[in-house]
């Protein structure tokens, strides 16, 4: 552990360059001091105690503790809590904690450096002594509502993540502020808190390494990136509660550290296959014999179309498990289903957390028999106001929550009386609320007529303090006593103003509770909204995937969920929420796409395709078609103020959506075995060229390009109305994915021109093999009854190599029944090797192989065992 002089106390008590860099309430904060250091091999903890009252937003917090611990040797734990333990910390129920495999602090790849007084702390690489992370400029400030750490970095760094954004990929770092706390957000703004908070952010340092810093704390904050009036850069977080909860992963190439956050946030959830197919959805299908209609449209116009989705107009009165009993009729939506069914196509509903309180609803009573529903401070059932007008709102952490949810979802989708869906997906979760300020239900809402039963008392939660904890004898065992402590009495601080704390965010909704769940609403675990908020839509993805679980054990469910929280990937998929038919937007779906899918272990995403709100234009609506295509998640929806937008309606949309499904299924294969590397080991399903490139400093500002899986470079035409594109290829080998023709990449960016409207280039990576269905299909089940081709693409070396995974596509545990077969091309000899536990009569019926020497070898060979062959 190295031990380094502060800056900034060195400076005296901050010399008047220095003050002038920082925000005012800085000045007069002195920091902590750290005492009663105790060491081990693989961890360090310390007291840390107040030197001078602060008192920037709130009270300062007199005792902390400091815990560090080398959980891997390239994870670095860093917690920096209240002694006293009330402090809210995200519960263990909504993010387990990662285990640590205590390792040792010399093998690691992290070092853990501090001072004691006062008390700074900074994390270096290893092999190298770069520094990482460093907060010796400013002193640490922790109080009941306002918690604020600063870390230096290098000038002009390559920051990547922090949540939902439409910024830059790679994020400014002038007097840049991301606001993690999350909110509806139409037209998804630039600049503004979206749907979203994942509070990582990647540090790419080119051929140096790639780390991340993931700060595990749900309150809301503002991250500022910035530069002081000297020129130094720096990264701020303004909390307004929780603990500093650190971990550092040391990567240290990019896609390492994907794989590093994935092992602490919870590895992406493996998706059933058919969910790779294409989607439909609108809001404002009048009735069942509309949706029926664009059904039969789909498949006049020889389109595939895999789900279709239902909206909340089936709903009757917008009340979730019900029917419209004119429009969308019960028995007429069994039939739709049991058609959709019949021809291997699928269906998926809408939910939302608002629950009508209106007499003789069945869910409502029902949620209130179960105490599942949020209150006030004083126990009264919190009201609020979503699309069937007056709602309560489900506690998701209250203990009767998730049967009456299960409950709910199990009798309205049983398959034998009600709709059986494929799939859920839950919107408005952050949540949305359409009441806006903290007066509107009092004076829009009259008492409803049926008044609840007195809700049920509620359990008492500890909230003693702890701090005559005593020290034990020994350090491991005091190391062991404080890991064993539970989350069980860290709800919350007391007396806290949870509607106006002092320190504002940059909530693009305005004040906290503004068009979202009041903060001071209470869980039924004690904790508050305030502290919360941003785990709702993660938690009613969860619940809802665990009621799909339970409906159909065995079966991977499918939930999509509008808001998230770190580690949503683990349970669910997400689409970028409600985005325009614009050019820009479409742009915009590609920066989306690389943040989720490479920084926020959270593969199965995409943007509503062709544009959500307004009205979307042919040529638009073709570049998009083909975009989606190469996305994970590939769903075209629009508003109900929107006009119909499907593809067939323009004869350029349907011919370019035609050839995009068709090459999406042909690779299908491909990026469903992407997704399962994903799920087994969190490697990313798509990324930037900077992952593979890392040490080409052209690569880390774009964000128009991206690698689908690690074998295809997708360049898909971005500006307004073009028919060209501007790609940058690295200095590599690729292949044109059309033609099998080989581009020597040169470092430098080309013009592609006549580009049809329904052109999209991409390129195979030299080095890849790639596995293809021989032809596409209608659907996706006849797509798995359909043979292989493998392409291989020699890179410079003239050698290549890839995988495909094979299981039945929707058990959960397909133990002992899939087929992981390594593809390897030594320049002469092809060889497919590995596990072969899927049962499949499909055969790979050839292997083409790219390039100079280019050769076809025909088959077929079987897929029960490997197989191989010499040029
Ligand atoms: C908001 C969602 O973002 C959008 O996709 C949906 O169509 C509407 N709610 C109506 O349910």
């Amino acid at each position: 552990m190295m031990i380094m002089a502060p800056t900034w106390l060195l400076l005296g008590l901050l010399a008047p360059a220095a003050l002038a860099q920082l925000p005012d309430f800085a000045s007069k904060c002195r920091g902590y001091r750290a005492s009663n250091v105790l060491r081990g091999d693989s961890y360090l903890i310390a007291d840390l105690n107040l030197i001078a009252n602060c008192s920037a937003y709130s009270p300062d917090l007199a005792n902390l503790r400091l815990v560090v611990e080398y959980q891997t040797d390239t994870r670095l734990h860093v917690l920096i809590e209240d002694a006293e333990h009330q402090v809210y910390q995200v519960q263990e129920q909504v993010l387990p904690r990662p285990r640590s495999a205590n390792a040792s602090s010399e093998r690691s790849a992290l070092r853990f450096g501090f001072t004691e007084d006062p008390f700074t702390f900074n994390v270096t690489r290893a092999s190298t002594g770069e520094v990482l992370f460093d907060t010796s400029d400013t002193p640490l400030v922790f109080e009941s509502q306002f918690v604020w750490l600063r870390t230096s970095l290098p000038q002009n760094p390559n920051l990547y993540g922090l949540g939902e954004h439409t910024d830059d990929f790679r994020l400014p770092t002038d007097a840049y502020t991301r606001t993690l706390w999350n909110a509806e957000s139409p037209f998804i703004p630039n600049r503004n808190n979206l749907y979203g908070s994942h509070p990582i952010y990647f540090d790419h340092r080119g051929d140096s390494g790639t780390h991340a810093v993931f700060l595990l704390n749900a309150n809301g904050m503002d991250i500022n990136i910035g530069r002081t009036d000297t020129g130094s850069q720096y990264l701020d977080y303004y909390t307004i509660g929780g603990v500093l909860d650190f971990y550092f992963l040391a990567g240290p190439q990019p896609a390492d550290v994907s794989k590093q956050y994935a092992e602490v946030v919870g590895l992406p959830a493996m998706m059933p296959y058919w969910t790779l197919g294409f989607h439909q959805c609108k809001y404002g299908w009048p009735n069942v014999d509309h949706v029926e209609q664009v059904i039969a449209n789909y498949s006049a116009a020889g389109i595939p179309l895999e789900t279709v989705w239902g909206d909340i107009d089936y709903m009757e009165g917008r009340r979730d498990f019900t029917t419209d009993p004119s429009r969308f009729p019960m028995a007429r939506m069994r039939a739709l289903v049991d058609s959709l069914h019949a021809n291997n196509q699928h269906y998926i509903q809408i939910l939302d957390p608002g629950i009508s309180n209106m007499a003789n609803y069945g869910t409502y009573s029902r949620g209130i028999e179960s105490a599942a529903f949020l209150r006030n401070p004083d126990g009264s059932w919190y009201r609020g106001l979503q699309w069937p007008g007056e709602v309560v709102w489900p506690d998701w952490f209250a203990p009767g929550t998730q049967d009456w949810w299960t409950n709910e979802i199990r009798s309205f989708y049983d398959p034998t009386t009600g709709i059986d869906v494929d799939g859920l997906w839950v919107d408005m979760n952050e949540a949305s609320n359409m009441c806006g300020d903290t007066t509107c239900l009092s004076v829009a809402i009259n008492p409803a007529e049926w008044q609840p039963r007195k809700p049920p008392a509620r359990r008492q939660t500890q909230t003693e303090a702890i701090s005559s904890r005593s020290i034990p004898n020994t350090r491991r065992s005091l190391f062991v006593q404080r890991q064993a402590e539970g989350s069980a009495d860290k709800k919350g601080l007391p007396g806290r103003d949870l509607f106006q704390p002092a320190y504002p965010i940059a909530n693009h909704r305005g004040a906290l509770s503004g068009f979202t769940l009041w903060t001071n609403v209470t869980n039924a675990d004690g904790t508050a909204q305030y502290d919360t908020h941003n785990l709702y839509g993660t938690m009613m993805a969860t619940t809802t995937r665990n009621a799909l679980l339970s409906r159909n054990p065995g079966k991977r469910p499918f939930v999509l969920t509008r808001s998230t929280f770190a580690g949503s990937g683990a349970k669910a998929a997400h689409w970028f929420g409600d985005n325009a038919s614009t050019w820009e937007h479409y742009r915009t779906a590609i920066r989306q796409l690389l943040a989720f899918a490479a920084l926020h272990a959270m593969p199965m995403v995409g943007s509503d395709v062709c544009g959500f709100n307004q009205v979307a234009q042919e040529h638009m609506c073709a570049r998009w078609a083909l975009l989606g295509a190469f996305q994970p998640f590939y769903r075209n929806h629009a508003d109900i103020s929107a006009p119909d937008q499907e593809f067939y309606r323009w004869p350029l949309v349907t011919e370019a959506a035609k050839k995009a499904i068709d090459v999406r299924y042909r690779l299908l294969d491909y990026m469903y075995t992407a997704m399962w590397r994903a799920s087994e080991d969190g490697s990313p399903v798509a990324s930037p060229l900077w992952f593979w490139y890392r040490g080409d400093a052209n690569t880390f500002g774009l964000q128009t390009q991206w690698f689908l899986g690690q074998a295809l470079l997708i360049s898909p035409v971005v500006e307004d109305e073009a028919q060209s594109v501007s790609m940058y290829l690295p200095r590599d080998v690729f292949y044109d994915f059309w033609t099998g023709e080989r581009v020597d990449g040169n470092g430098e960016t080309r013009t592609v021109d006549g580009l049809g409207w329904t052109d999209i280039p991409v390129h195979i990576r030299g080095g890849s093999i790639v596995p293809l269905r021989v032809r596409s299909a209608n659907n996706t089940a006849e797509l798995r009854r359909q043979n292989f081709e493998i392409l291989v693409a020699p890179g410079s070396d003239g050698t290549a190599k890839g995988e495909l995974y094979l299981d039945d596509g929707e058990s959960l545990d397909v133990t002992g029944r899939q087929s992981v077969i390594s593809f390897a091309w030594d320049g002469k000899a092809f060889e497919a090797a590995g596990t072969f536990g899927f049962d499949t009569d499909v055969v790979v019926e050839r292997v083409v192989v790219l390039g100079e020497n280019g050769q076809t070898k025909q088959g077929p060979w079987g897929l029960r065992e490997g197989f191989g062959f010499s040029s």
